[in-house]
């Protein structure tokens, strides 16, 4: 079973709400009718219509309310929040903030940004989070590596330049997402870098080395080491000759990148050269955002869906 068969049959047992603010978009509406034909999600088409209803008008004015509440000490006035709420982002975003949601996916037809920023003022980071961060769930046709073939890596899409707290940060979130959502039960983390154990020096070697101490620290049972490259990390072969004693060389499923950069390009290296599949999804919000690629299909949409659902599950 593929690691998406996996996730839809995790996602039919627990039949979360997923809200859908693009509920207009073709491929969107189709997906939400697979999902709920087969029980992965019930999903909420939200659209201008559903939203201006006169019979919406008390969940209208609560969420306007709300929102209002949440950001007037940055500067939102009650006329501003009446009116972003009528956006079926806002909406979807204060439909799962007020707990009327499990979870929200769009991207079919925003961008990144105009999903991630109303994510990260609404529903902002879950207890003891510090940032937002995505994860890449990596299958490669090589099942000797990682978990049976399946790596993880991570932040591939949010945070430029991660301080040595932010990825520590995302290395614990990676693991909580790696054991929740993909059923590895023993997350080893790589914290990548160009050094192996002191094989080289420099400033950016010592982030990494500190980002590793602080991510023992918030989560002392977690196998993680660094600095470690990337063919120390992933081959038994290099990590015998360059970290033999690291409880995670040469058999890490978890590989934390030092920074946006490498992350986004690894993760496109390993799928293009390596002809592996791949699937992203955030991690760190107090409740599951998804986006989408905008060239996504339904099987996509269905896929994020079954993996809002199941991230839905994950206790804190
Ligand atoms: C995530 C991103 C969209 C934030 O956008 P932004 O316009 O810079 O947003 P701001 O910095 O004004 O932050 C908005 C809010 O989110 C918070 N925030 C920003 N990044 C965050 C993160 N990674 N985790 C948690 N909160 C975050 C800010 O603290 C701020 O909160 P506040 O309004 O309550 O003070 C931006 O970091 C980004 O564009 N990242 C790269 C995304 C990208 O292009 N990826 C390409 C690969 S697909």
């Amino acid at each position: 079973m593929s690691l998406i068969e996996k996730i839809r049959a995790k996602a039919r047992n627990s039949m979360k709400r997923i809200a859908l603010p693009e509920g207009d978009e073709p491929r969107t509406v189709a997906a939400a009718k697979i999902v709920a034909e087969e029980g992965i999600a019930d999903p909420v088409l939200i659209t201008p219509a559903s939203i201006a209803d006169p019979a919406n008008a008390s969940r209208l004015s609560a969420y306007a309310r709300a929102l209002y509440e949440l950001r007037k000490a940055k500067g939102l006035t009650e006329e501003a929040a009446e009116r972003l709420v009528r956006d079926p982002m806002y909406y979807g975003m204060m439909m799962v903030k007020c707990g009327d949601a499990d979870g929200l996916v769009s991207g079919a037809v925003h961008s990144t940004g105009d999903m991630l920023r109303p994510a990260l003022q609404v529903i902002r980071t879950a207890p003891g989070m510090k940032l937002v961060s995505a994860s890449f769930l990596i299958e490669c046709p090589d099942t000797s590596i990682g978990e049976s073939g399946l790596v993880v890596y991570a932040d591939c899409v949010v945070n430029p330049c991660p301080d040595a707290e932010g990825l520590a940060n995302i290395a614990v979130a990676t693991a909580k997402t790696a054991k929740g959502l993909c059923g590895i039960t023993e997350p080893r983390v790589a914290m990548l870098s160009f050094s192996t154990k002191g094989s080289a020096e420099h400033e950016l070697v010592d982030k990494v080395r500190k980002a590793t101490e602080i991510a023992r620290s918030l989560a002392p049972g977690l196998l993680i080491d660094g600095e470690l490259q990337f063919d120390a990390a992933l081959l038994p072969e290099v990590a015998a000759i360059k970290a033999k004693d690291s409880p995670v060389a040469g058999r890490a499923n978890i590989f934390i990148f030092p920074d946006l950069q490498s992350g986004n390009i690894g993760y496109k290296i390993t799928q293009r050269l390596g002809g592996a599949a791949s699937f992203a999804v955030l991690q760190g919000l107090a409740s599951p955002c998804n986006d989408l690629s905008r060239g996504c299909s339904v099987d996509d949409i269905v896929n994020t869906i079954a993996a809002t659902s199941v991230q839905a599950c994950i206790p804190e």
